[in-house]
C-alpha cells in the first residue's frame, strides 16, 4: 500500500535517498509516486509520475537541479480518486510552501473541505489528502510558530494517518505525524529520516524511533529531533532503538520473481520458524517471547485468534492445532468483522493476532477494541518492531524474513510452525503428539524441499488447469484451511475465481457447480477421514468433474480414481499443511505465469493493508 520516506540532512542527498526509499518500498503495491524537495534557493519541487517510481526518476533526469537537503515521496494506492498525476502525493498549498504526504483516510475530509473553501482555499485534486496543506496554512498563518500551527491543524484530523510534510518555512527541519498507521524516524549523525517501513531506510541508518499514535516529530538536518503527544500536550522523551534484524530488502538472485524465491526459502523459514525453540534433546518447547506471561497463560481458558486474508488462515490452522494438542477452545475470526462485534469476552480469553506485516488495519483494530478489557493480547508477526508487535503483552516472531510478493507464501509457513510451537508450549508437554510433532518438525524442511525439487511436475499440471475459469478446492479437518488458503492464493494471482468448502459440505450446495469444466483440487493427504474425502471425490467423478488430487507418496489407489495427482512426502496429519501449502502455492504460481500475470504485484492488491 501507499509508502513514506523523507529525508533532512547536511548533505544535499535528498532526493536521491527519497527515490531509493521508494523503490525498497515498491513491493508493498501502488499506482503512482510523487517527490517534494527543497532546492538550494529555498523554492520546493514537485515531481509526480503515475505508474513505477522509474518514471518518477526519468522525470527528474529532465530537471537541472535536483540537490536537496530537504525531501519527501510517496508512493500512492487509490483510495480516494483515480491514480492520476493530480491525485499523487505531495499535496500542497497555493504557494507550494507546504507539501505532505500521507498514508490512510482522512475521514472528516468533506467537513474540512468545505471549511477551507469557505475561506478561499482551492482544491486541484479528488483526494482526502489535499485538505491537509491547506489546513496547515491556515493554521500556522495564525500562529506564532510553525511548529504550533501544525500541531493544531493535526489535531483537527479524524481517521487515519501518517503524515511526512516539508516547507520551505523550517528549510532545517521535516515533521511527522501518525495515527493509526505506521512511522518510524532514522537518526544519523548529520541526518535523519522519516518512512512508514524501515526498510525504506535501514541502508543509512539502523537507529530509528518508532512513533506512536497522536505523536508529531520535527526532525532535524543534524539528525536530532523533537517529539510532542499533541493529545496529552507534552513532550515525549523517546531515544532510539537499534535494529538490530536485517530489514534489507532482499534481492531476487537467479529467481525470476520474489514469489518463486520466497516459495524457495521455505525450508530455511522452518528451520528459522522452530530452531533455538525446539530442544530436542530434552524433547521442549522454548519460547521465549510467551516467558513473561507464562503466569497468565496458565489462567487461558479460550483463545480468539483475530486476523486477515493468509494470516487468518494460518490461524485456522492454528485452532485445530491448539484445541487438539492444548485443549483450549479457540475461535478464529476475521478482523474486520470482530472489530465490529458486540460479543461477550471474559477475562480468561487471551486475544491473539497474527499478521506478517504488522501493519493491518484491521488486526491493530480488533488489538484496539480489547484494549481496555484487562485480556492478554498476544503476536505471532513477522515484522519486527512493527506496530502490532509493539502493541501485543507478548509474542512469538516468526522471522521468515521479508517477502515482497504480495502473495504471501514463506509467512504462511512460518506462522504455522509457530502456531505449532505454541500449540506444543500450551498443552505443557501432556499430549500425546507433543514428541511425534517435535520430531516431524525437524523433518519438515527436508520434505519441503523434496516438493521444491518436483516443482517441473507442478508446472506440468498447472498448465493442463491453466485456462479453467472456475476452481473448487476440499479437504477435511486440517485440509479444510488449506483449501481456503490454497483457493485464495490462486484467485489473488492468476483471477480465476476459486471457492473452497469443507468436503462434507459438497452435498450441500457446492455440488451443484460441478460439470466437467469446474475442476477440482482436492486435499486427499493421509488422515482418518481420507476414506470420506475419497467419497467426496467419487461424487464430484459422477458428475463428470476433474479432479486433482494432493495425495500422500505411496497411495496408488487414488491415482486411478482421480485426474491427476501430486504427492507429497508422508507427514502428520497436524504438520501436512505445510506442505499442502507449498504444493498449492506453486500451482497458483505456475497457473499465473502461464496466464502472463505479475505474480509479484497482482492487480488491486497491496503487500501491507494499512487502511481500514
Ligand atoms: O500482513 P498481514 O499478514 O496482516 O496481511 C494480511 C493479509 O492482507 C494477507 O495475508 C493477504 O491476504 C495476502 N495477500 C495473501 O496472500
Amino acid at each position: 500500500m501507499c509508502g513514506i520516506v523523507g529525508y533532512v540532512g547536511q548533505k544535499q542527498v535528498g532526493s536521491e535517498v527519497v527515490i531509493e526509499g521508494l523503490r525498497a518500498l515498491e513491493y508493498r503495491g501502488y499506482d503512482s509516486a510523487g517527490i517534494a524537495f527543497l532546492r538550494s534557493d529555498k523554492t520546493l519541487c514537485l515531481e509526480k509520475a503515475v505508474g513505477r517510481v522509474q518514471n518518477l526518476e526519468g522525470q527528474l533526469e529532465q530537471i537541472d537541479d535536483t540537490k536537496a537537503t530537504a525531501a519527501i515521496g510517496h508512493t500512492r494506492w487509490a483510495t480516494h480518486g483515480a491514480p492520476t498525476v493530480g491525485n499523487a502525493h505531495p499535496h500542497y498549498n497555493a504557494d507550494r510552501s507546504i507539501a505532505v504526504t500521507h498514508n490512510g483516510i482522512i475521514e472528516n475530509y468533506l467537513e474540512l473541505k468545505q471549511e477551507l473553501e469557505a475561506a478561499g482555499y482551492e482544491f486541484v485534486s479528488e483526494t482526502d489528502t489535499e485538505v491537509i496543506p491547506h489546513l496547515i496554512e491556515f493554521h500556522t498563518n495564525r500562529s506564532k510558530t510553525f511548529i504550533s500551527g501544525l500541531e493544531k491543524a493535526i489535531s483537527r484530523l479524524r481517521g487515519a494517518y501518517a503524515l511526512a510534510i516539508v516547507t520551505t518555512k523550517t528549510p532545517d527541519t521535516i515533521y511527522a505525524a501518525r495515527l493509526s498507521s505506521p512511522l518510524v524516524l532514522g537518526i544519523a549523525k548529520s541526518a535523519a529520516y522519516i518512512a512508514s517501513d524501515p526498510m525504506a531506510i535501514t541502508s543509512h541508518t539502523k537507529d530509528v524511533v518508532y512513533l506512536n499514535d497522536y505523536e508529531l516529530a520535527a526532525v532535524h538536518k543534524d539528525g536530532s529531533y523533537d517529539i510532542r503527544d499533541y493529545k496529552r500536550a507534552q513532550t515525549v522523551n523517546r531515544k532510539a532503538e537499534r535494529l538490530e534484524h536485517n530489514h534489507a530488502s532482499g534481492e531476487l538472485g537467479n529467481y525470476e520473481h520474489f514469489m518463486l524465491k520466497e516459495m524457495h526459502e521455505i525450508p530455511d523459514t522452518i528451520r528459522a520458524a522452530t530452531q533455538g525453540r525446539i530442544r530436542p534433546d530434552s524433547n521442549t518447547v522454548k519460547l521465549g517471547g510467551l516467558e513473561s506471561v507464562a503466569d497468565q497463560l496458565r489462567f487461558i481458558d479460550r483463545i480468539v485468534i483475530v486476523a486477515c486474508g493468509t494470516s487468518y488462515y494460518a490461524g485456522l490452522v492454528g485452532e485445530y492445532l491448539i484445541e487438539e494438542i492444548a485443549g483450549i477452545p479457540v475461535e478464529v475470526q476475521l478482523a474486520s468483522e470482530f472489530k465490529y462485534r458486540n460479543e461477550p469476552f471474559s477475562r480468561g480469553t487471551a486475544l491473539l493476532a497474527i499478521s506478517q506485516s504488522g501493519e493491518t488495519a484491521d488486526t491493530i483494530a480488533a488489538l484496539k477494541k480489547v484494549e481496555n478489557y484487562g485480556v492478554l493480547r498476544l503476536g505471532v508477526v513477522n515484522a519486527v518492531g512493527s506496530t502490532i508487535a509493539r502493541m501485543t503483552d507478548s509474542g512469538v516472531y516468526c522471522h521468515a524474513g521479508p517477502e515482497q510478493a504480495v502473495a504471501s507464501t514463506k509467512a504462511f509457513v512460518a506462522q504455522v510452525s509457530v502456531l505449532t510451537l505454541i500449540a506444543l508450549h500450551l498443552s505443557g508437554g501432556n499430549s500425546p503428539l507433543y514428541k511425534p510433532i517435535l520430531h516431524e518438525l525437524e523433518h519438515l524442511p527436508a520434505k519441503a524441499e523434496s516438493i521444491l525439487a518436483q516443482a517441473k511436475d507442478i508446472e506440468k499440471l498447472a498448465h493442463k488447469y491453466k485456462d479453467a475459469r472456475d476452481f473448487l478446492f476440499i479437504g477435511r479437518n486440517y485440509g479444510y484451511p488449506c483449501a481456503l488458503e490454497g483457493a485464495l492464493k490462486l484467485k489473488e494471482i492468476s483471477y480465476i475465481h476459486a471457492e473452497a468448502y469443507a468436503a462434507g459440505e459438497m452435498k450441500h450446495g457446492p455440488l451443484a457447480m460441478i460439470d466437467e469444466n469446474f475442476p477440482t483440487l482436492a486435499i486427499a493427504t493421509d488422515s482418518p477421514l481420507l476414506e470420506k474425502t475419497i467419497s467426496n471425490i467419487q461424487e464430484i467423478k459422477a458428475r463428470k468433474g476433474l479432479v486433482l488430487a494432493i495425495a500422500t507418496e505411496g497411495n496408488k489407489d487414488i491415482k486411478r480414481l482421480v485426474s491427476d495427482a501430486f504427492y507429497i512426502p508422508g507427514s502428520l496429519e497436524q504438520t501436512q499443511p505445510i506442505l499442502i501449502a507449498l504444493v498449492e502455492m506453486l500451482f497458483a504460481y505456475y497457473v499465473a505465469i502461464a496466464n502472463g500475470h505479475n505474480v509479484d504485484r497482482p492487480r488491486n492488491l497491496a503487500k501491507s493493508v494499512t487502511v481500514e
